[in-house]
């Protein structure tokens, strides 16, 4: 029997429904259970006790019940029982020869780690499930918790160490997931700079697939997601488990497919170059690794994650009025594109004046207000207003933005210097460096060493002052540069590679800071674009930018990708100057504009130069967008037609939580052979009510009605103007109902 505390609601009198808690464990078999949202999730102590998955899928009864698991037996001489069996956490030890969640050297020179199960205790949602060494005193506590709303599962370790001596920690993981033997694509997201967010897709085959970053942050090369989907990749059918880590150092994923078919996937802190030295009495965290399953396709398992980023990741601001969810991001200006280094008092308050009158809420000043940043040689460590620039402070400025009804952003590099700045002049051993041995720059900069206590109080120190003295909402925090040379040679040689997990805690710690006392300022995490997305940074960051490459056709494959992972609230789209500077093409405003509306749209082209035309049509758009914005942004996203692979159309679909607006974005990549658009089967509408349709921008074909029924617009669909043909087209409707 499952020890079910059950809460009785009365409905009627003779409808009493119970609903048990979400996490249960059963004494006589050893199962622990967790439910919520559509998913269960069991796992329990097995005859040898090892902590054995179970079942992770779609909801059972609460009636149903698990026996105690029992290891896998032994295949053959070759593979052994302890390395077929699905473990929750296995050390590496006994005959493992899958990844292990843990892999340690004790002071000995003993490298056998053998976990069993010892206790547990419950907690909101969730349970701790500690395991020991079978002989010494190493012990680790397993959090599990699953949210009840949508059944997405976080789960971290904590690993103790109770013995005399250190022992070093080559390998931890956050969790391993494991899935029975089966036919399965893997979907996992790659790019460089300028190219993130390729949504890849394969068959999983025997071995491992290696998804990594060694480069001491998130990066643009890979994503720290994956999808995994039974059979092809299907966008509204079939399973998919999914997960997220949430860590913004170097970090690894991997999908191991074993001799019997089963596949795991493990995650947390990269092993490569790791060797975390853990003194006795210490312990050591691991990031949080997030996972959920959807019986309704890729489609299904990013809604879900969509739902759970904005409800529990995201931060939710004290006291701005948006303590439920994350608001809508405000439309923002950003005149990067525009006057890159060239920033000054006059051109930047010129700027502003345009950008008020077009209904942007949000100035942000980019790069190159401080120190002696004329250009990416100089300056950065050095954050006093330039006083060639701005000789009166950024006061005159930020008062003028206001006065013009917007709020003020700023953008700032914190955790970089450039040689050619008074601060590394002063602290040249404040950078990450191996001492005697060259400093490899890249943009002229190199990274300070944010795990020594002095730099993490130099970088606090000013974002304090500079928030404390001027009126700032918005910080655009970049990082445009990966590791190298990782030294810390405050350090005893042993402990140097601690950087792997200081470095990242102590920018959490100054972000949780800054947060504390300045709680309404929102953040940008930038990375030269998508360089550092994931869910570890987005407790602190409001927002992100997903990639420098601002072309409108581009971007709609990379905001495609980049949904698969990340709610498009924080997915900021700057509407910028055509043709445009990386790709050379030419694109109309109206084109660029709902390209960008497909996420929280921001303009970031030299209005300066805007004509009246281009001036009344982006007005035009931005109060059309933020009618809708909170559906775009926050609702069921449905991706209708995909840009990928060379598509010649593409179509998206939101969907308000309470089905009452929708919106539709179409786009023609280059109509061929006269082709007219496919005619939209919209989807997660409410069959029953009516809705009247508005164009945003384009026309609907001869005939559509006005209004219909959710029914007709998912069934019938809704067709496009048989004018609506041509190089880089869109148009945008959306649907009330009435
Ligand atoms: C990075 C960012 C850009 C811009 C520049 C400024 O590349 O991604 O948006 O802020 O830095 O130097």
């Amino acid at each position: 029997m499952l020890k079910t505390v059950s809460f009785l609601i009365g409905i009627a009198a003779s409808a009493m429904i119970a609903f048990p808690q979400n996490a249960n464990f059963d004494p006589a078999t050893k199962v622990f259970r967790l439910d919520g949202g559509d998913v269960t999730y069991a796992f329990g102590v097995n005859s040898r006790g090892e902590l054995q998955q179970m079942y992770w899928g779609g909801r059972l009864a609460a009636g149903d019940h698990f026996a105690q698991p029992q290891p896998m037996r032994e295949a053959a001489s070759f593979d052994s029982s302890y390395t077929t069996t699905p473990q929750e956490y296995a050390g590496w030890g006994a005959g493992l020869y899958v990844e292990p969640a843990l892999k340690v050297t004790f002071a000995d020179g003993n490298r056998d780690l053998v976990l069993h199960y010892e206790s547990y205790s419950e907690k909101p949602n969730g349970f701790d499930v500690v395991l020991k060494d079978i002989q010494r005193d190493v012990r680790v506590t397993l959090h599990y918790s699953i949210e009840p709303d949508t059944g997405v599962l976080a789960r971290s370790a904590t690993i103790e160490n109770h013995e005399s001596q250190p022992i070093t920690i080559e390998q931890a993981a956050a969790a391993a997931w494991a899935l029975p033997r089966g036919h399965y694509t893997l979907n996992y997201l790659t790019g460089r700079w300028a190219a993130e967010w390729t949504l890849n897709q394969e068959q999983i085959r025997p071995g491992e697939r290696v998804i990594e970053s060694r480069r001491g942050s998130t990066s643009h090369q890979a994503n720290p997601w994956f999808a995994v989907q039974s059979g092809e990749p299907d966008e509204n059918h079939g399973e998919v488990w999914f997960g997220a880590l949430a860590w913004s150092g170097s970090w690894r994923i991997t999908v191991e497919q074993d001799q019997l078919d089963a596949v795991r996937i493990t995650g947390g802190f990269n092993p490569f170059d790791f060797g975390y030295v853990l003194e006795p009495g210490k312990s050591l965290e691991t990031p949080v690794f997030y996972a959920g399953y959807s019986a309704s396709g890729l489609g299904g398992a990013s809604r879900v994650l969509h739902h759970f980023e904005l409800a529990h990741i995201l931060p939710h601001r004290v006291g701005t009025g948006d303590e439920a969810r994350p608001r809508p991001r405000p439309v923002i200006y950003n005149s990067w594109e525009a006057t890159e280094f060239n920033v000054n008092e006059a051109g930047q308050i010129a700027l502003a004046e345009k950008a008020a009158a077009l209904g942007v809420d949000r100035f942000v000043m980019d790069d190159g207000w401080f120190g002696q940043r004329k250009n990416d040689h100089a300056g950065l460590g050095d954050w006093y207003v330039n006083p060639e620039k701005f000789p009166h402070g950024l006061k005159p400025l930020i008062d003028k933005v206001h006065s013009l009804g917007m709020d003020f952003g700023l953008w700032v590099e914190p955790e970089m210097v450039n040689p050619d700045s008074d601060l590394y002049r002063k602290h040249p051993d404040w950078v990450l460096n191996f001492p005697g041995r060259p400093r490899s720059e890249e943009r002229n900069q190199l990274v300070l060493n944010l795990a020594r206590s002095d730099v993490h109080d130099y970088v606090l120190g000013f974002l304090d002052k500079l928030l404390t003295e001027n009126d700032i909402a918005f910080l655009k925090w970049d990082y445009n540069r990966n590791w190298s040379e990782p030294g810390w040679d405050q350090m005893p040689p042993a402990e140097e590679k601690d950087i792997y997990v200081a470095y990242t805690r102590s920018l959490y710690s100054i972000l949780a800071e800054l947060e504390r006392r300045h709680p309404k300022v929102e953040i940008e995490s930038c990375s030269g674009g998508g360089g550092r997305v994931d869910l570890g940074i987005l407790k602190y960051a409001d927002e992100v930018w997903p990639s420098d490459n601002t072309d409108p056709f581009d971007r709609l494959t990379q905001q495609d990708g980049f949904t698969y992972a990340y709610t498009p609230q924080i997915m900021m789209a700057w509407v910028t100057d055509s043709p445009h500077w990386l790709n050379h093409r030419s694109t109309s405003l109206t084109y660029r504009m709902l390209s960008s509306m497909q996420g929280s749209l921001g303009i970031g082209a030299n209005i300066d130069k805007w004509n009246d035309e281009e001036v009344a049509t982006a007005k035009r758009l931005i109060a059309a967008y933020h009618k809708v914005q909170p559906t775009i942004v926050q609702g069921n996203l449905y991706r209708l037609i995909s840009p990928r692979n060379g598509s010649e159309f593409s179509a998206t679909q939101t969907v308000s939580r309470d089905r009452k607006q929708s919106v539709v974005f179409a786009f023609i990549h280059s109509t061929q052979e006269g082709r007219g658009f496919p005619i939209l089967k919209l989807r997660g509408l409410d069959p029953e009510a009516r809705y009247a349709l508005t164009s945003i921008e384009g026309k609907a074909g001869a005939g559509t009605p006005e209004a219909a029924s959710g029914a007709w617009w998912m069934n019938h669909g809704l067709e496009m103007d048989d004018d609506f043909r041509g190089d880089f087209k869109a148009a945008a409707f959306q649907l009330d109902q009435r």
